[in-house]
């Protein structure tokens, strides 16, 4: 998948950005900057193209999604990510993703497949990926949700379902809201920052 990988340090965190439809692996650099400039950072462009807009799965309508392609494609970002510790010799086992939109979808279908996937999620903007799904075990994964009451693409109705079905599934879940609409705001980007610098204490 067509990538940018920085190394940071060692003893910090790789984010992985996947970013919204329509944008590129460049957009979310500055969100991982404010965030923590010394974590490394594997920023993945998306391989479905919507008359020309980069995203991560295909869609039938908009917030309806072809679930085949959804599986399939979550498959492939899993794959890419194993290849890519090996690859760029980042931790495995400390990949925090970092997702907007449709990026902050394909970060949650991950952990609607896998069980230790990523060590921690920010979810800005997510809906559910798929709904009647059983759900790995995600125990101890701490998810950052971040919405905008005012959100027509990602109605609260989807956030609040979104936190319900990861907590079942053992995920611990803080949501942040502002009351605005699918934009991702300096505000969401601050409390990106606050959540993740209480995680063992980075
Ligand atoms: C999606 O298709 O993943 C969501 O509707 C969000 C978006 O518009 O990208």
């Amino acid at each position: 998948m067509k990538h940018i990988f920085k190394e940071g340090l060692k003893s910090k965190p790789t984010f992985l950005l996947l970013h919204g439809t329509g944008g590129t692996e460049q957009d979310l650099l500055p969100l991982a900057d404010i965030i923590d400039q010394e974590a490394s950072v594997l920023s993945v462009r998306g391989n479905v193209s919507e008359n020309g807009m980069p995203r991560f799965f295909k869609r039938l309508a908009e917030g309806v999604f072809d679930l085949e392609d959804l599986k399939f494609r979550t498959e492939e970002l899993h794959n890419f990510i194993d290849k890519a510790a090996k690859d760029y010799g980042f931790d495995r086992e400390n990949v925090i993703a970092i997702g907007y939109s449709n990026g902050a979808n394909i970060a949650g279908s991950l952990l609607f497949h896998y069980s230790n996937v990523l060590k921690a999620a920010i979810l800005h903007h997510p809906m559910v990926p798929i709904r009647n799904k059983e759900l790995p075990d995600v125990s101890n994964v701490p998810v950052l949700i971040t919405a905008g009451d005012n959100d027509p693409i990602c109605p609260p109705q989807e956030t609040n379902d979104l936190e319900k079905l990861l907590k079942e599934a053992g995920a611990s879940i803080d949501v942040y809201w502002h009351s605005q609409g699918h934009q991702l705001t300096q505000d969401e980007a601050q409390a990106a920052k606050q959540w993740y610098e209480k995680l063992k204490g980075y």
